[in-house]
């Protein structure tokens, strides 16, 4: 993560590394498992083993005794039972008579009577034991009644060290396998995921490489991932609201400079004009009037400057209260009265309606409008001042008739600084800022501004909207 200032935030970290971290821990995870679940298997796998071998050997040594008839038989020719277990070594084999006597033995361990079995084990059914001298082991007995009417208790070990070596080099190949997975499984994850993440670094390039003289480039991740695309998407947008913006503030300062310049070039012209010889006290009063006037002018547009700036970054706090529209109207209507009739026109007001508004800000824009309405009006005319309600909205109008705003120019007056005809008389006097102020006035109050112009009728409506909350 990047900071404003272009430093990485001490919290700041790789999600390259830790998506490899991420994909060699589930590796581990998984083969460990897995490893787990083989060795298990493998484990009672050969537990199996064992205990098939030593039953089948125990039902062969159990018809050798059969077949030697009694124990003393047994004991003077225990031959036959070493020989079948010759091929078998670990296997373990000790026959005892009734009172537990060894009668004969096929083990090195000479405390073979040490191996019998406790009682709570089954007859033929392997158990797990550890027989002296043999260690961990799987048993099985069984005892059998000899044609001489004795019986033998006929007892088969398996030693399960031979099992256990083969489980513990298993073991260590699984924790092997598991290592050098885990290990191949983060290199490949590294490369994928750092594969997945040259888009990113693609936009980041290209984004950095945006400034304010190369607005208009956008950035292209053609071919790259949907998520990535949608984010360049967005940045487009941001980018085509940025330039905008941009043109705008360019446009804005540009005309700015242009309409300071000219009541600063007046004063100063008018100025060196006047000191260029000795002047009466007239002329002098005279200049001193006129530059009062560039300045008064200048005053105001600068006046206006800030407040649109301030509306701009919505610092400018509204106060909504419940206002008496009409009598709002009336009292601006007498307030223009003397322009009014110095235009030679008179105002009707009409409707009446309670409205929520900054009443300031309400007088504001109204003001911008009836100074229009009495810029632009027919000699002899009404101004008409008119209030309409509606469910949704509650509708001021300033009417005039007068030259109709051609077509092409409506919807570029709210522009700051645009005038239809800048070579108009007047012109020079207005800064173009009046309806630019009223759009905002009425943005702030989440309202809207109209105008409608025909033949000799000029309307503009503001509409208030009729819920409080703004
Ligand atoms: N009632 C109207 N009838 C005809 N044209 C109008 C009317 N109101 C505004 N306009 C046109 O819209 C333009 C922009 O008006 P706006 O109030 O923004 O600026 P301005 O009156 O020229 O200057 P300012 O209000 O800053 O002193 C005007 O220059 C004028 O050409
Ligand atoms: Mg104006």
């Amino acid at each position: 993560m990047t900071t404003v200032a272009g430093r990485r935030s001490p919290r700041s970290y790789s999600l390259l590394k830790r998506l490899t971290l991420a994909f060699s821990a589930a590796a581990i995870v998984v083969f460990a498992l897995t490893g787990a679940f083989l060795y298990n298997a493998l484990s009672t796998e050969l537990q199996r083993r064992d205990d098939i071998e030593i039953t089948g050997k125990l039902s062969q040594f159990l018809q050798l005794a059969r077949d030697a008839g009694s124990t003393r038989a047994l004991r003077d020719n225990p031959s036959v039972f070493h020989e079948v277990l010759l091929s078998h070594p670990g296997v373990y084999l000790a026959i005892f008579d009734r009172q537990g006597t060894l009668l004969l033995q096929h083990s090195d361990e000479p405390s073979a009577n040490l191996w019998l079995a406790p009682a709570a084990h089954r007859a033929n059914e392997p158990y797990t034991c550890g027989p002296a001298g043999i260690g961990p082991s799987r048993c099985v007995f069984a005892d059998e009644t000899l044609p001489s009417g004795e019986s033998v208790h006929v007892l088969l070990v398996r030693a399960a060290a031979e099992r256990q070596s083969l489980l513990e080099s298993y073991r260590i190949d699984i924790w092997l396998a598991v290592a050098v997975g885990a290990a191949l499984v983060g290199a490949l994850g590294y490369a994928v995921a750092r594969r997945g993440f040259s888009p990113v670094k693609s936009i980041g390039r290209q984004t950095s490489r945006i400034e304010a003289h190369n607005l208009s480039e956008r950035l292209d991740i053609q071919g790259g991932p949907i998520e990535l695309q949608d984010i360049a998407f967005s940045v487009n947008r941001m980018l085509d609201r940025l330039e905008r913006a941009f043109v705008r503030l360019s446009q804005f300062s540009s005309d700015l400079a242009h309409d300071m310049r000219t009541p600063l070039a007046n004063v100063i012209s008018s100025s060196q004009i006047t000191l260029s010889r000795p002047r009466t006290t007239d002329e002098y009063e005279a200049l001193i009037d006129s530059n009062i006037e560039e300045c008064e002018r200048l005053q105001r547009m600068i006046e206006s400057m800030l407040f649109l700036a301030r509306t701009d970054n919505a610092q400018q706090h509204i106060k909504m209260v419940e206002l008496d529209a009409e009598s709002e109207l009336r009292r601006l209507a007498s307030y223009f009265q003397g322009l009014a009739e110095e235009a030679g026109v008179h105002f009707v007001v009409q409707g009446n309606a309670r409205l929520f508004a900054d009443a300031t800000l309400l007088r504001r824009a109204v003001s911008n409008l009836i100074s229009n309405a009495l810029d632009h009006a027919f000699a002899g005319t009404a101004v008409e001042l008119s209030l309409y309600d509606s469910p949704k909205y509650v509708a001021i109008e300033v009417a005039n008739h007068g030259p109709a705003i051609p077509q092409e120019h409506a919807d570029r007056i709210f522009e700051r600084f645009y005038r239809v005809d800048a070579a108009r008389h007047g012109s020079a006097r207005n800064a173009g800022l009046g309806l630019a102020i009223v759009k905002s006035i009425m943005e702030l109050h989440r309202g809207k501004v109209d105008v409608a112009s025909s033949a000799d009728r000029t309307t503009f409506t503001l509409y208030f909207r009729r819920e409080i909350a703004v």
